[in-house]
């Protein structure tokens, strides 16, 4: 087994109905904050990390999440040819050289723990990442998911990226109940999918970022459905805790949920206001306008 995380999972298979109609027929990572889509803040962030080899989950509607990240041979000799130097630089940075993607079908949306198992061939015996692109989180300085590479390495166990949340919202996401361990790190004695607020073992919610060791494979295959009749990725993570130790890490940074409207809203004008050639007219923008 090869300690370093190498690959990472990114489910988009999901059928976005939070945002219907936009997603009817584009998928909802290819929404765009600003200037670039939401799937490829994600890829970044795991780019920053170390990671080298992206394993997409996707559905039939996710096509151009393919085209995004392959070559535009047509854009990019007109781009020449217009000498649009600059442009011609961030369509060709979109992934760097080195870093190979890998689509995978998950062909019906049986949740998010069944869209992980369709990467358990490509994934292998090796720890993994998996980032949820509609978690869209400014790490800073640091990235999330080097910061829990950082955990990882010093551990060796997965690890949960977490977050602390309204009582009234643990009904929206994995809840776990954890002791400190370390620094900004606890460590899983339970956890449970979208408790109702009054059930709920804590407020200390699992957002879009999990390391995971390949033993989730071995479980989420003998898992049965979950809450909403769909195959959870947290039921899986409950069982690994009698082989395995399992660490939640409070990460730096601020999060937003982007597969809500509002939260998509507050990353579109946060992003708007530190984009470095936008930023000051955008702030002037809103500054002048009138409700
Ligand atoms: P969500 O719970 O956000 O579901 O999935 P969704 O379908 O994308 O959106 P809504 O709730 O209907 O608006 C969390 C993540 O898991 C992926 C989604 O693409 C998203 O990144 N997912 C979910 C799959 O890849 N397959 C599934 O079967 C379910």
């Amino acid at each position: 087994m090869d300690n370093k995380i190498k690959k990472a999972v990114f489910p988009v298979a999901g059928m976005g109905t939070r945002f219907l109609p936009a997603t009817k027929a584009n998928p909802k990572e290819m929404l765009p904050v600003v200037d670039k889509p939401l799937i490829q803040y994600a890829v970044e962030e795991a780019i920053e990390a170390g990671i080298t080899e992206l394993i997409f989950v996707t559905s039939s509607t996710k096509r151009a999440i393919e085209d995004h990240f392959d070559k535009n041979y047509a854009l990019e000799s007109e781009l020449e040819k217009r000498n649009k130097e600059e442009l011609l630089e961030v369509v060709r940075g979109i992934l760097p050289k080195g870093v190979n993607c890998v689509y995978i079908r998950q062909p019906e949306a049986l949740g998010l723990g069944h869209a992980v198992l369709c990467a358990k061939s490509v994934v292998g015996r090796n720890p993994f990442a998996v980032i949820l692109a509609d978690d869209l989180i400014d790490g800073g300085s640091k990235g999330t998911m080097s910061q829990m590479v950082d955990v990882y390495s010093k551990y060796g166990s997965s690890v949960l990226g977490v977050e602390q949340v309204e009582q009234s919202e643990t009904n929206k996401y994995g809840i776990v109940s954890s002791t400190p361990f370390s620094q900004k790190v606890t460590q899983l004695n339970g956890i449970v999918e979208k408790p109702h607020p009054d059930e709920a073992p804590s407020t200390l919610a699992v957002v879009g970022r999990y390391i995971l060791t390949p033993r989730i494979f071995h479980l989420l295959q003998s898992v049965g459905k979950g809450a909403g009749g769909e195959i959870q990725l947290t039921d899986g993570i409950a069982q690994m805790l009698s082989d395995e130790h399992v660490l939640a890490y409070e990460f730096d940074g601020v999060r937003h949920d982007c597969g809500s409207k509002l939260g998509y809203l507050e990353a579109t004008v946060e992003y708007a206001l530190k984009h470095p050639t936008l930023g000051a007219d955008f702030s002037e923008y809103l500054k002048n306008l009138k409700f």
